[in-house]
């Protein structure tokens, strides 16, 4: 069943220039991206985003760090868009995920963990309206028929 998701390369991502390096894995996956962008997250789009972590103690200092630098917004589609995205990004704690996972390659610290995906096809259409309400663009991918 195809699938939107939503993913968000952190701030960290972006100053430590694997931006490039994690798109590819995604085009390479076979996934389509459908919108991209960079955008400066401020304090009340943080908040509608992390809607489910406002009230946790880790939020402030999610909050800062999501804010410190600009992030780049995709929406990618594909079969299974949103738990294959998720099986790529590898498990919240770097220090846990596994190698051959973006966080699991690239990443040491929890909240530093360079990348966020959508958690349910319900956060996913939330999150999509979010960053790209109206922006989602339909193409054919011709390379699509020798993958999917
Ligand atoms: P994300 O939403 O960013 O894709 O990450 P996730 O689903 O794997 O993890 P989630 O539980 O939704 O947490 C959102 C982000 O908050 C930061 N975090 N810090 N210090 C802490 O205890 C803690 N726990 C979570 C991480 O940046 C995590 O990705
Ligand atoms: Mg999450």
């Amino acid at each position: 069943m195809k699938q939107q998701t939503l993913v968000l390369l952190k701030p960290d991502a972006l100053q430590r220039g694997l931006i490039g390096k994690i798109i590819a894995r995604f085009e390479a996956k076979g996934l389509k991206l459908i919108a991209l962008k960079m955008i400066a997250v401020d304090e009340e789009l943080a908040r509608r985003h992390y809607v489910e972590h406002v009230e946790k103690e880790f939020f402030p200092e999610l909050l800062q760090f999501i804010i410190a630098a600009p992030v780049v917004a995709m929406a990618l589609e594909g079969e299974k868009a949103v738990e294959v995205v998720r099986t790529l990004i590898g498990a919240t704690d770097p220090l846990a995920a596994l190698p051959g996972t973006i966080r699991g390659d690239f990443g040491l610290n929890l909240t530093k963990n360079l990348i966020h995906g959508s958690d349910s096809p319900q956060s996913a259409a939330r999150e999509l309206e979010t960053f790209f309400a109206g922006e989602l663009l339909n193409y054919n991918l011709s390379l699509n028929e020798w993958i999917e």
